[in-house]
């Protein structure tokens, strides 16, 4: 056989959609298992976003749009930033993709070249060290403190930051520490990065709604104009409309990314289907009265899955401000499991517990493991069950 690609051999395969492999596996056999692999909402996608999908059939939009958006999802992802983030973007600016995760990775092909340090907040999302990788870019990682929320402070910022830095990428509210800046904190990283002008900076956007403190914060840019210019905002309808099938994601940033992208994207995917292009500007820009209640059920999950956790002997969790996620110290019953750690902790409780948790090594600790409760309160009750009496049986 002819050799594969060694670009590929700087990548892995995604550790949060291996474990949901591994529970669907087990559950097509018949096992009862409650899976918290999964990063994305269990609600449906709402009827009038549905509804316009529908419409966008019967109109018979069965072609291919521009490669960077349709007119109508351009101007409603621009209504959505000025809105909701006080930003102003041309059509030029922006550029719709295949989901959040094809936006960043577009974006980081769009500004990395060999070679380039990519500063990288941890605990971070498992996908965006490969995504550097694979774009030549070389992951440097600054952790922040467990006992801080996992909140990176501005002097550990700026401490991280070299003239090496090409790239610095940040993620609030984060996967997978839920760790939610406020908007002072906000403020203050932007500006230690707006004192860094060799630098480009994602904002990941993607749980931007999906916080618990009542607040809309200011966005970083808006806070700090001197940072537009080299900031790529990220965001996408997976989390905050639940359609992660629709695979619709947007990026703002200035006309060079942007055009960048645009090349990429009409040499490889072209654009992203054009009926999910017509439900994602629906979403956008309809009435987003449906999110506060679905914010309001993740957040009596998070209460509840924190108390639970924190009552388990061993085991500690960070009562995070957002997203679905929470990241669970588990180093307090290694011994007693027999492992070293959070992704070996992980199989047991598969294997032990019948339940679906992420081991934290791809996240930047192997002394946590994540659970998405991204799942019905029912389930969520019946996988503390298991973990507690699995764990209280060694
Ligand atoms: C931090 C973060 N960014 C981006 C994404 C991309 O989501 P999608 O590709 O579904 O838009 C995810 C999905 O899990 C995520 O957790």
């Amino acid at each position: 056989m002819p050799s594969l690609s060694s670009r590929l051999s700087r990548v892995k395969p995604s550790s949060t959609l291996a474990m949901t492999g591994k529970v669907l596996e087990l559950q097509q056999k018949g096992v009862k298992v409650v899976g918290f692999a999964a990063g994305e909402p269990d609600f449906p996608t709402w009827e009038h976003v549905c509804e316009e999908a529908h419409d966008a059939i019967r109109r018979g939009e069965f072609r291919y749009t521009a490669v960077g958006g349709t007119p109508q999802l351009k101007q409603a992802i621009r209504t959505k930033l000025e809105r909701d983030n006080g930003l102003t973007y041309s059509d030029a600016e922006v550029i719709a993709s295949c989901g959040g995760k094809h936006s960043l990775y577009n974006a980081m092909q769009a500004v990395l070249d060999e070679g380039d340090e990519v500063l990288i907040p941890g605990p971070y999302w498992v996908s965006y060290p490969d995504m550097a990788a694979l774009s030549g870019g070389v992951p440097r990682f600054v952790m922040a403190s467990e006992a801080n929320g996992f909140l990176l402070t501005a002097a550990e910022l700026e401490a991280a930051l070299t003239p090496k830095t090409k790239l610095v990428i940040l993620n609030s509210p984060s996967n997978p520490t839920g760790a939610t800046y406020s908007e002072a904190q906000m403020a203050e990283l932007g500006r230690v990065l707006a004192a860094h002008p060799s630098c480009w900076v994602i904002a990941d956007d993607v749980y931007e709604n999906i916080r618990y403190d009542g607040t809309r914060p200011r966005h970083m840019v808006a806070m700090e104009p001197a940072l537009r210019e080299r900031a790529i905002v990220c965001n996408s309808v997976s989390k905050t409309y639940a359609m992660t099938g629709w695979r619709i994601g947007y990026t703002a940033a200035p006309t060079a990314v942007v055009k960048a992208m645009t090349t990429l994207q009409s040499q490889s995917t072209s654009n992203p289907s054009s009926i999910a292009q017509a439900a994602a500007a629906s979403a956008l820009s309809g009435s987003q009265s449906m999110v506060e209640p679905m914010v309001a059920e993740f957040q009596k999950r998070r209460d509840y899955i924190c108390q639970r956790i924190n009552a388990i002997p061993g085991l500690s969790v960070q009562v995070p401000g957002g997203a679905f996620y929470v990241f669970v110290n588990c180093a307090g019953v290694f011994a007693k499991a027999g492992v070293a750690d959070g992704d070996a902790l992980a199989l047991k409780l598969l294997e032990g517990a019948h339940v679906g948790v992420v081991g934290g090594n791809d996240f930047g600790s192997s002394d946590h493991f994540r659970i998405s409760y991204a799942t019905a309160m029912q389930q969520i009750q019946a996988g503390m069950d298991a973990i507690e009496t699995y764990l209280q049986g060694l």
